[in-house]
């Protein structure tokens, strides 16, 4: 029997295998601990948009690895639930809640945006962290509705661009897209603010609340980011992993080639980051 705070013993895949893994599969085997680019903080402000009280039960869409949401268990005493497409995210994110014992607050498994696998009126915050981006919005939210209580929350905070991007910006931002969507082979889409709100008030939410951050690439200071990975150790450990992986095969180094060029254009582009963000969104279920 497995003792509690005892890793969960998994066979290490071979680099075949590891290239033949679906991008957020590889993303949970990379134990990326998180994927917002206004990292853990912006995630705790969009908690405070949401209203969370202690002992609330928060469901996470795409929860990846778990970090956020468990970042939530300890911030606010919440109870949350996580979902994730990519099995291994979940599996890395179960591997987090038995290192820190969070049985009894966190439950991940995996599951499907489209298709929740949780009754009706079930929690009182759902959380989309750069998930909905990447999901068609319009099957997606009338889910995230069904499980919310009357009066909860739906807070999102997932990438923009602004409406009045010029055209050689918007060249570039297409350019990233298109990146993203050949990577991950989901229909990845950075929509304008009043979009975003669109989804939610075509879907029956009301009462919104949202804060705007433009230029990502300040957004976030070289020491929170880190401490969110969890300091130099975590760091350094992410950064073997990948050398090492990168050394051993040309499909993997092709793959973080496609990823940072995508980064730059949506992140540090002299022109684009002007008018590219991320957004903190909530709304109240009616
Ligand atoms: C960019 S990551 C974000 C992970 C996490 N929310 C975070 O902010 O760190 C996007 C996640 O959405 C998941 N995902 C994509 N499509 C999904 C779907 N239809 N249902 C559930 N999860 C999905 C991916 O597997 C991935 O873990």
């Amino acid at each position: 029997m497995q003792k509690k705070n005892e890793n969960p013993i998994s066979a290490e895949p071979s680099v075949e295998d590891i290239e033949q893994m679906d991008y957020y599969d590889f993303m949970g085997y990379m134990e990326v601990p998180f994927f917002m680019v206004g990292g853990l903080e912006s995630s705790e402000r969009l908690a405070q948009l949401c209203d969370i009280k202690p002992n609330m039960r928060v469901l996470f869409i795409g929860c990846g690895t778990g970090e956020s949401a468990l970042n939530y268990v300890r911030k606010f005493d919440v109870n949350v639930a996580g979902i994730d497409i990519a099995e291994k995210m979940i599996e890395e994110a179960n591997k987090r809640v038995h290192q820190e014992g969070l049985e009894n607050k966190a439950e991940f498994k995996a599951g499907d945006a489209y298709d929740l696998d949780f009754p009706d009126k079930s929690f009182d915050i759902v959380i989309s962290e750069f998930v909905s981006q990447f999901l068609d919005c319009s099957r997606a939210f009338p889910e995230f509705h069904r499980v919310l209580k009357p009066n909860g929350r739906l807070g999102i905070n997932e990438m923009f661009k602004l409406d009045d991007i010029p055209p050689d910006a918007e060249k570039t931002v297409n350019e990233a897209e298109q990146i993203f969507r050949e990577l991950t082979n989901l229909p990845f889409t950075l929509y304008s603010l009043e979009k975003w709100k669109q989804y939610f008030t075509d879907n029956g939410f009301i009462d919104l609340q949202s804060e705007e951050q433009l230029e990502i690439g300040s957004a976030i200071s070289s020491r929170e980011m880190i401490h969110d990975m969890g300091g130099w150790k975590g760091i350094f450990k992410m950064l073997g992993k990948m050398i090492k992986l990168m050394l051993k095969s040309k499909k993997i180094r092709k793959k973080f080639g496609m990823i940072s060029k995508a980064k730059r254009r949506l992140i540090s582009n002299r022109t684009t980051k002007k008018y590219v963000g991320y957004l903190l969104l909530s709304g109240r279920r009616k």
